[in-house]
């Protein structure tokens, strides 16, 4: 899995604020818009596009469109909602499949509860949108879903990353002839003895809607 982390000095700006326990419930939702924007400016650095003629004032030249089919974006609820926006912002003619996923809490095993993905997705770039990836265990499965179904480009967006799931999902995927890429706004220490990111911003999902 190639690992960018987009260290850029307005998102770890934005992820202070997003970390901050004072920050209420409609900043933190605008934070995550305005810091998947960015994120996606690097994540869809590579999408798919074919030449196109076009007609200026002035002259005929080429440009560049997006191929079809086009990308399918796929947040994975609940946290991964609060992506979406910022994400079809700067993608508005992709396709969006859904995935429900919750971590049980005491296992940390990922348990999937709605699957809205188009079945054929061969030759299709996906991209994944998740606030956290810890122990990686959710990001594994998602990606195995979109595998399973012809995915052949996977990259996944997170505002923060433990490097305990990193390597995880680094070994399961091992082997895996589909390349992905996971963009992410940090790299934290570590995961803690529950499970959660550490400094980490608290639980994404309750922040954004609980
Ligand atoms: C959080 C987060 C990821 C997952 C990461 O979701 O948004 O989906 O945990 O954990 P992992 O890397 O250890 O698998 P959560 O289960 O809290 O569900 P929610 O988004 O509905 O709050």
């Amino acid at each position: 899995m190639r690992v960018h982390v987009a260290d850029h000095r307005l998102i770890t700006h934005k992820l202070t604020y997003l970390r901050d326990e004072r920050t209420d419930s409609p900043t933190f939702r605008r934070l995550v818009e305005e810091l998947v924007t960015l994120l996606a400016y690097e994540a869809t650095r590579d999408v798919r596009t074919e030449p196109v003629e076009i007609r200026t004032p002035v002259a005929t030249t080429t440009g560049i469109k997006l191929s079809s089919p086009k990308p399918l974006v796929v947040p994975i609820l609940r946290a991964g909602l609060g992506m979406l926006d910022g994400m079809v912002r700067i993608l508005p003619s992709a396709e969006v499949g859904f995935l429900g996923m919750v971590r049980n809490e005491e296992t940390l095993a990922a348990v999937t509860y709605a699957n809205r993905l188009p079945d054929d997705l061969s030759g299709r770039q996906c991209y994944v949108l998740d606030p956290m990836l810890a122990t990686g265990g959710t990001l594994v499965m998602a990606i195995q879903y979109l595998v399973e179904r012809g995915a052949d480009d996977i990259t996944a967006i997170t505002l923060l990353a433990a490097p305990e799931g990193i390597a995880h999902v680094e070994q399961e995927l091992a082997g895996l002839d589909v390349p992905v890429t996971l963009v992410t706004g940090a790299v934290d220490e570590r995961l803690n003895e529950h499970g959660y990111i550490v400094p980490g911003l608290g639980d994404a999902g309750d922040r954004l809607y609980g």
